[in-house]
């Protein structure tokens, strides 16, 4: 039997890294992102460097239709999934007041309800495939008080407890679940301006969209359940976690109230 590796949000960033590290280890990948012009030569370059088998989807994850295409598609063309990898969302800095409706709602629907949707319906794949995996990418800033990102917080909290919580209820089916803590990892137009215009506790975690990937993908096949990446990082987070709630955001503030005029994914 051929087993698969689908990752989201493989078309750049961190989910191209964390394709490249799984064909690097010898595994077949199935790579999902938005329609465009790159993911058909990503998946055909990726097969012939590490000979094995890439095949891609585009969808928009926000979209429930698409969602059920995906299935379908994955389903039709028999292709084992036994890793699943819920990488696709996205960020941003702004007041609470001047997000628009679009902006909330596009946070929620690819944050929150694709990763819940995506997972949900993969369980009977996955439980047939197994032991199988799912990793799923939150961030360290789920752990923190964040004024200026308190939508993008709260989804990626929500990713980390849900994951926590499917990690010991899933573990009799054969399904081990892990849940990744990125910290700054400039990968997009956005993280880059935030560590460019000196955010400290960016700068601090910094690290390169490989070796997020690496260490992400080299710990969920060790089964750990919450991933951080490196010990500078891990500190940080415990240190942010130590803090009173009132600490931690008066740095956010101090961190991101500069950013959010400065923001231009916002404009979504
Ligand atoms: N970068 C960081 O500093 C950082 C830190 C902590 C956590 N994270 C998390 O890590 C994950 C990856 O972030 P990244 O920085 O690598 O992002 P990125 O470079 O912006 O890549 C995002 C990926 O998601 C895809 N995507 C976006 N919207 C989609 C949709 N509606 N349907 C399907 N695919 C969609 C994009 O596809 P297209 O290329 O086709 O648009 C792209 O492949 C995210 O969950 C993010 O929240 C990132």
């Amino acid at each position: 039997m051929i087993n698969f590796t689908l990752i989201t949000g493989a078309s750049s960033g961190i989910g191209l890294e964390m394709a490249n590290v799984c064909a690097e280890k010898g595994m077949n990948v199935l790579l999902v992102s938005l329609p465009n012009e790159d993911l058909a030569a990503t998946s055909k370059s990726i097969s012939k460097k590490y000979k094995i088998k890439a095949e891609y989807h585009e969808c928009d994850l926000t979209e429930l239709s698409d969602l059920n295409n995906l299935l379908k598609w994955v389903e039709e063309n028999g292709f084992h999934v036994n890793f699943l990898i819920n990488n696709a969302g996205f960020g941003g800095t702004m007041a609470f007041d001047e997000m628009s409706e679009g902006y909330i709602n596009k946070m929620i629907d690819l944050n929150i309800k694709a990763t819940t949707h995506v997972m949900n319906m993969f369980i009977p794949i996955l439980k047939s495939n197994s032991p199988s995996r799912i990793l799923n990418v939150s961030s360290i800033i789920s752990d923190i008080v964040a004024p200026y990102k308190s939508i993008y917080a709260a989804t990626k909290t929500y990713v980390r407890n849900m994951s926590l919580s499917l990690a010991y209820e899933l573990k009799k089916q054969g399904i081990s679940v892990s849940v990744l803590l990125p910290g700054a990892t400039p990968t997009n137009q956005v993280v880059s301006s935030q560590i460019e215009q000196g955010a400290y506790a960016a700068r601090a975690t910094v690290m390169s969209a490989n070796e997020v990937a690496r260490r992400a993908i080299d710990k969920t096949l060790k089964g750990k359940k919450i991933i951080t990446t490196g010990t500078r990082h891990g500190l940080i987070r415990q240190l942010m976690l130590a803090l009173p709630y009132r600490l931690s955001a008066l740095i956010s503030i101090n961190q991101y109230e500069k950013q959010k005029n400065k923001d231009e994914s916002n404009r979504n």
